[in-house]
């Protein structure tokens, strides 16, 4: 890494762990953050300069975590604060960085205050209203699907612009952001390095709240761009700048990271600069198709819209909540290419538990194991990119998911990823795995890679090509023709490629490869 202590995260590579799905020490089928602890060596390995936690706090797991009952603790399924504490001090001896995700926008119906507000107690800490129609207050729609009131038994509703068990906070309410103020400290005093803003679009909704009208199809999708009175509202800017004092107030580059839907990546921008946020997911990246015409424009508008307000870029390709970008692409091939054209592009990036390993979408899952809420109300589900990984071994064995006798993976693993183990991948030197590792060494030694500028050089229309100073040449190929270094100008040695190579100086389909100038 180039950058000094406070800005480490400039142009960090991060990997995303899921915990429920990445690695169970207790044996109970589902992932703990002990496994976290015993796998640091793997992400080590791997390179990464930082892990970015989903949820483990407590939990009905009605959402996967994103519903926390109580935001000061662990959920007895993922593990103790002691095991926290222990996990952060071992990824810290590392020299890996920890980010925990914070979920603002709502509570769980678990949570005390739900639970008090259920009983008439201090209901103006979440949006309830009356309604005189007989139907919901306003014609909003959850993102899950469905309107996103749901009733009470005194006959007043609650907005839930999630999962009914996901109830929205009222943040006009004091007492609502004193909580979170306090939250962030809880977690900055155990050492971590950073939180992910969860919905850091949502939490202030539009005065009166107003309904939306009319709309073809669903009013707003989740990473959508859709202009709505329940999100991007000017209110939230005056939270993240209380926040940002609170992050400044610790030392070591305490940084936010927003998960923000917005229209475009002009209104992405505010929410990043020296009094808000750090960085925000730059989703446009992700929804691209592979081809060179949309990876440029949105490689363009995202560097352009960074720079005006002197914030790093962010890329990523995977989530837990979009179909795994193998799938998405419709080849290996295609994900390794593109994998290597965000690794080299300046700013950082962010990896998702599996996608090292080319874990592709698993899409038949029988339904009645698919656990995701969104399942059950728009026949959508997040569930194919959550299958546990697998370690080791074969299908009959658990692929190592738990130690030997463990109970199954809450998610059953497809047969055919025994090829993929991170234990037979490790050995063969052409796999995603350690194309990963390679790619991310290189990024970490080579002078022209983390951040720095771009330059687009001369291409055909379906190939991208670029330079990154001092001495690195990228050649992204879209098409369906083979294309000579030579014809693009570039003469060099090929340092990285995404696939093997027949001849150094030809670049075939679906290939990126890293020039040394
Ligand atoms: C975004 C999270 O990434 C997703 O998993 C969750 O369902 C929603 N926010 C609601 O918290």
């Amino acid at each position: 890494m180039t950058n000094s202590d406070n800005d480490w995260w400039r142009d960090a590579v991060v990997y995303q762990v899921y915990p429920r799905s990445f690695a169970d020490a207790d044996g109970d089928g589902t992932g703990d953050l002990r496994g976290v602890r015993d796998r640091l060596g793997y992400l080590g390995r791997l390179g990464v300069d930082a892990i970015w936690l989903s949820p483990f706090y407590t939990s009905p797991l009605h959402d996967g975590g994103y519903d926390v009952a109580d935001y000061r603790d662990v959920d007895p399924r993922f593990g103790t604060l002691a095991d926290f504490d222990a996990l952060v001090a071992d990824a810290h001896a590392l020299g890996i960085r920890v980010i925990v995700d914070l979920v603002p926008n709502h509570t769980s119906c678990e949570h005390p205050w739900f639970r008090e507000a259920l009983r008439g107690i201090g209901r103006d800490r979440y949006i309830f209203r009356d309604s005189a129609t007989g139907g919901p207050p306003n014609d909003w729609e959850s993102i899950f699907g469905g309107p996103a009131w749901t009733q009470v038994e005194d006959g007043q509703w609650y907005l839930h612009l999630f999962d009914p068990t996901q109830p929205d906070l009222n943040w006009e309410h004091p007492e609502v952001r004193a909580e979170f103020r306090d939250i962030l400290r809880f977690w900055l005093d155990r050492g971590v390095d950073g939180f992910r803003v969860d919905v850091a679009h949502g939490m202030v909704k539009a005065h009166g709240l107003p309904d939306v009208g009319p709309k073809e199809g669903r009013q707003a999708e989740m990473l959508g761009d859709e202009t709505v009175p329940y999100f991007d509202q000017d209110g939230v800017h005056e939270i993240y700048r209380e926040w940002r004092p609170i992050l400044d107030s610790y030392p070591g580059g305490r940084m936010a990271v927003a998960e923000a839907w917005v229209s475009s990546p002009a209104r992405l921008a505010r929410y990043i600069g020296p009094d808000e946020l750090h960085q925000a997911f730059n989703f446009d990246f992700l929804l691209a198709g592979f081809d060179a015409k949309s990876f440029r424009e949105v490689i363009d508008k995202s560097l352009t819209e960074a720079r005006i307000v002197g914030a790093p870029t962010t890329w990523v390709l995977s989530n837990h909540d979009v179909k795994r970008h193998v799938t998405r692409y419709g080849s290996l091939a295609r994900a390794r290419a593109a994998t290597l054209l965000m690794l080299a592009l300046p700013g950082s990036a962010y990896l998702y538990q599996g996608e090292e390993l080319g874990l592709p979408e698993v899409l038949d899952l029988p339904d009645e194991l698919r656990e995701d809420p969104a399942f059950r109300r728009t026949g959508d589900s997040r569930d194919g990119c959550r299958v546990p990984l697998p370690w080791s071994g074969t299908a009959a064995g658990g692929f190592g998911f738990g130690p030997p006798g463990s109970a199954p993976p809450w998610l059953p693993q497809p047969e055919s990823w025994a090829a993929l183990t991170v234990e037979a991948q490790d050995r063969d030197p052409g796999s995603t795995l350690n194309l990963y590792r390679r790619a991310l060494r290189i990024r970490r030694e080579h002078p022209a890679l983390g951040g720095g500028t771009l330059t687009w050089l001369a291409s055909p229309e379906e190939v991208l090509a670029l330079q990154r100073d001092p001495g690195l040449a990228v050649v992204v190929n879209t098409g369906e023709q083979a294309v000579a270094l030579a014809d693009l100008g570039l003469a060099g040695r090929v340092l990285l490629a995404s696939e093997a190579l027949d001849d150094e100086g030809v670049v075939p389909p679906d290939t990126t490869v890293w020039v040394q100038l």
